[in-house]
This record gives structure tokens, sequence and C-alpha cells, in this order.
């Protein structure tokens, strides 16, 4: 093995990427790759979990091999397989998991079923910035909106979920609903730069005052009723609403994410899942957080959508602290992170 280092392989496929990585025992990761299917799905709208299935099949063979030749390491210098168990498509995550499975028994080493959520929780800590510290956590993902305390790998507290849509679904629904390709969030993004935040009065759900809770479904009925009186053909009209819509989905997760951060007596929060990729909430959370005295930990945009090497990045935790699964372990489309 290459430096005699030895490694652990992951891979994730619990929605429409299928993606592999190889990551050090010691938390860094030497190779990564992810195979999109966004193309394929647009044309439907949104993620058709059977297309789903077939294109893992299609590429997660490919993806093992090219990893492992990027680092140069054999199968048998792998000490343990890890995969997304939960939550996600149950025929996505089939797909991930028996191929870890199949691995692990062929070279006769450790499985780890790892929960996708807490890939994304731990991602800010990747790419150097490990050891994983004691913080408050937002993440927001296409299908999670969580806030949670990490005391330490493994132990975890829920302080906030949503309680209707999650914050990538608002982007993805408000964006269906001007007219933008899927998946919605980036583009709603593109166009924002380019417009006044100012141009619709949309609603900010705080909730009662010290609420760690979050609900973004009245934000897209308030874009519904705006709609007969908006003329989305208009580029500048367009990116306005966008520019808005962001605009509201932002403030609410910076205002909430200082909120639990004032509540659990904590300095440093981090911040991760897709739409931690969205360039206004990346500048106005650098803003908060600088004026409010708290470090911020921010993945790199490439680690906060679905990837392997934050699954890779969470097994090393658990097979450092001695954990493994059984080969039986099942995948579970709503796991819990706690
Ligand atoms: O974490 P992720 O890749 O998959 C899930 O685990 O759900 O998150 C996908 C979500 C989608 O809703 C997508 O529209 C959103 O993240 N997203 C964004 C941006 N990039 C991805 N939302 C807003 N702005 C972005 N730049
Ligand atoms: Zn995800």
């Amino acid at each position: 093995m290459p430096g005699g280092v030895p490694v652990l392989l992951a891979l994730e496929s619990s929605c429409d990427e299928t993606a592999a990585a190889l990551c050090s025992l010691d938390g860094r990761i030497l190779a990564a790759q992810v195979a999109s299917q966004a193309t394929i799905h647009r044309q439907y709208g949104g993620v058709v979990p059977e297309v789903a299935s077939r294109n893992h099949v299609l590429h997660i063979r490919s993806l093992v091999e090219s990893v492992l030749s990027e680092a140069g390491y054999g199968l048998s210098d792998v000490v343990a397989f890890a995969a997304t168990a939960g939550p996600g498509l149950v025929s996505s995550l089939l797909i991930g998991t028996s191929m870890a499975k199949a691995l692990a028994v062929a070279e006769g080493k450790p499985y780890l079923a790892i929960n996708h959520m807490e890939g994304h929780l731990l991602s800010p800590f990747l790419d150097g910035q490990g050891p994983v510290r004691r913080s408050v956590a937002l993440i927001v993902s296409g299908g999670h909106t969580l806030l949670v305390r990490i005391h330490e790998p493994g132990r975890y507290e829920i302080l906030g979920r949503t309680r209707d849509d999650a914050a990538g679904e608002a982007f993805d629904k408000v964006a269906k609903m001007l007219g933008l390709p899927y998946p919605g969030g980036p583009e709603l993004d593109r166009l924002a730069r380019m417009g006044d935040p100012t141009y619709l009065a949309l609603p900010r759900s705080f909730m009662v005052r010290d609420s760690l809770e979050f609900s973004f479904s009245g934000l897209k009925t308030a874009v519904l009723y705006e709609l007969p009186r908006l003329d989305l053909t208009k580029a500048e009209v367009l990116a306005d609403v966008c520019a808005s819509a962001q605009a509201a989905i932002v403030e609410v997760l910076v205002e909430k994410l200082v909120r639990a951060a004032r509540h659990c007596h904590e300095t440093l929060v981090t911040v991760s899942g897709g739409v931690s990729c969205n360039s206004g909430l990346r500048v106005a959370l650098t803003e908060r957080c600088r004026a409010e005295g708290l470090e911020l930990l921010l993945a790199e945009p490439e680690l906060c959508t679905d990837n392997a090497a934050m699954i890779a990045f969470a097994a090393v935790q658990r097979f450092n602290a001695g954990f493994t699964s059984p080969m039986d372990s099942e995948v579970n489309p709503n796991l819990a992170l706690v």
C-alpha cells in the first residue's frame, strides 16, 4: 500500500449522485469521485427512483476502480468498506450498500453502514479542518433542515428541525413555480445574484422568539399568491423574485443558527448540505458570524452536495472509535441522525 497508510473505501448512492471515495484512517481524503445524474432527471422535473437506481448500477463499479487507481491502491489494501444506509431512496441505497457489503465479504474486511446526515454534518471538518470539535451545526439539504449540537463524533443533539419543507425543498419548489429547470436551487442562486432582494416583501418565519424550529411552507404560498401579477418573461423581474425568495430563506437560516449558538454558549458554528453552496447564504453567514464573534466552518462547495468523501470521513470516525456494522444491517429510508 502506498506510504503504508491504511485506507477506508466509502460509497454514496442515497439519491441521484453515485460516488466513491478513499479516506486514510487519519482522516485525509486520498481520492473522491462523483457521477451526477442531474441532467438525466431534469427531463422529468425531479428524481425518478427507478431511473436513479439503474444508473447507480451502471456507474458504481467503475467509480470504485477509478478511486483506487487515482490513489494508487488495490482492493486488498482497503481495511474497511462503508456505504450510506439512509436516509434516502431505498432502491438507490441498496446499490451502494450491496456493493460495499460484497466487497467487504470478498476481502474479509468489516462493513460500516453510515448515516447520510452524519456525512453532511461532519463535512465542514474535512480538508484538514479536523479533528471534529464541539460546535453548533446547521444542515441544509434537499430533504432536511436541522440544527444539531455536536458534542463529539457520534454524540449529537437535535436542537431544531423544519416543521414542513426543508430549505432545499423551498428553493426547488419556488424555482419550479418560476419555471426554472431542475434542480432549481443552483439556478435560483445564479439569477438572484442579478436581482433586488427587496422587490417582494416575503414572510420570514422566525416563529416565537426563542424557537429553533423552521417553517418554509408560508414562503412558498406567498410566492404562489404573487405569481399572477408578476411578468416573469422579463429577465429583471425574474431575477428580482429569485433574489427576494433567496433573501427570505437565507435570513431565517442565519438568524436561527446564531440563536442556537447563543442558546448553547458555543463559539464554533458549521454549515453543510447542498444549500450551503448558496452564494447569498455563504456571504450572509460570513458577515453575521464575524459581527457576532463566531467562528464559521463551511465545507468547500463540491463537498456540500452529495459526495462520498463525507461518508468516508464519517466512517473513519466510527471505525477509529471501534464501530463496525453487521452484514445483515438493512437500509432505512428514514434513518434518524440521533
Ligand atoms: O445535500 P444535497 O446535495 O442532497 C440531499 O441530501 O438532499 O442537497 C440538494 C439540495 C437541493 O434542494 C438543491 O436545490 C440545493 O441543495 N442546492 C442549492 C444550491 N445548490 C444546491 N440551493 C440553493 N442554492 C444553491 N447554490
Ligand atoms: Zn445530501
